[in-house]
């Protein structure tokens, strides 16, 4: 079995433990950095290579390349494994996206997406503090903030709008300064509870958030294999705040970094996204050589 890990340029620990975990399975496992990539007549080429005779690819494609990732996946989609869709890259890199693409099977913070700065603060007055700006393709943490009072929800407005982008608002879940990181690999289910560190709201391990293994009950673990199936993600993280006993989604993660709920847990969660992928393509390729079979016969049959 032949795959590779489409990545950024500079690996991360999460991509290097993918590595190792394929190396010992695969018999080929490569990684390919998505800037060496190279679409040529509807051809994926890596150093002047065709790709296309490899079973599967482990995407880990950064948000700064969700547009040509797109290109790449679309054209692999039909030709080898994935465990993501294209759309994936889109509907999990952008936040708001994300929770507009899930509103109806979970329950999401109340959004508002404006260019207008002047309605922005308008809205404001009808709205309850603290409230969360986000920058919508921001991650680990970096790129939330928090404006306790109108007068400083206003100033972070105008800071936002030098970004000419949409200033994304978001309604503060009240909570304990905890989350909820859910990792769904297939049908397997990994989760953690993160905990703030003193003085702070984001939960996120990259800023000293501390995580602890929790197990979800049947109501949310059915849930969390819906949002995975409705993004077109079998491998993905999701996280979550819970507030009065129910989940609310706060974000998708196509890349999800595990190296936190791998300590909480004590799993092995890169053995078992391979794992994972290996039986994937086992019954692909099983699939696909009992349908060459079946059209032999047909073809067999008619002349
Ligand atoms: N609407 C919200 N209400 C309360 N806390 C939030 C809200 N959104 C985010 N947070 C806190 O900020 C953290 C980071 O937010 P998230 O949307 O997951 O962005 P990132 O991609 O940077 O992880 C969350 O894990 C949570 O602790
Ligand atoms: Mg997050």
């Amino acid at each position: 079995m032949k795959g590779y890990l489409l990545g950024p340029k500079n690996l991360t620990q999460n991509e290097i433990l993918l590595l190792e975990e394929g190396k010992k399975v695969f018999d080929e496992f490569l990684y390919v950095p998505i800037t060496s990539l190279t679409l040529d007549d509807g051809k994926v080429l890596f150093n002047g290579k065709d790709l296309s005779d490899f079973d599967f690819v482990l995407p880990r494609i950064p948000r700064t390349y969700v547009y040509f990732g797109y290109c790449v996946l679309s054209l692999l989609e039909n030709e080898v494994y994935l465990p993501i869709k294209p759309q994936s890259l889109f509907l999990s890199h952008h936040k708001f996206l994300t929770l507009l693409a899930t509103k109806d099977i979970t329950k999401i913070p109340k959004t508002f997406l404006s260019n207008s700065d002047d309605i922005l603060k308008k809205r404001l007055k009808k709205l309850e503090f603290p409230i969360v700006f986000k920058l919508i393709y921001g991650s680990l943490g970096k790129g939330v903030m928090f404006a306790d009072s109108e007068e400083s929800a206003r100033s972070l407005i105008d800071m936002l709008k030098r970004f000419q982008e949409p200033i994304f608002m978001e309604e503060y879940i009240e909570n304990p300064g905890e989350d909820l990181r859910v990792v769904v690999i297939g049908n397997e289910i990994f989760a953690m509870k993160r905990i703030a560190k003193a003085g702070e709201r984001r939960a996120n391990i990259a800023i000293s958030g501390k995580g602890k293994k929790v197990e979800l009950n049947e109501e949310e673990k059915e849930l969390a294999l819906k949002l995975a199936e409705k993004l077109g993600m079998k491998i993905c993280g999701l996280d979550f705040i819970q507030k009065d006993g129910e989940l609310y989604l706060i974000e998708a993660n196509v890349n999800v970094h595990f190296l936190g709920i791998t300590q909480a847990t004590k799993v092995n969660i890169a053995a078992k996204m391979i794992n994972f992928l290996k039986e994937e393509v086992k019954t692909r390729k099983s699939f696909l050589e009992r349908l060459m079979k079946w059209l032999k016969e047909i073809k067999e049959i008619r002349f």
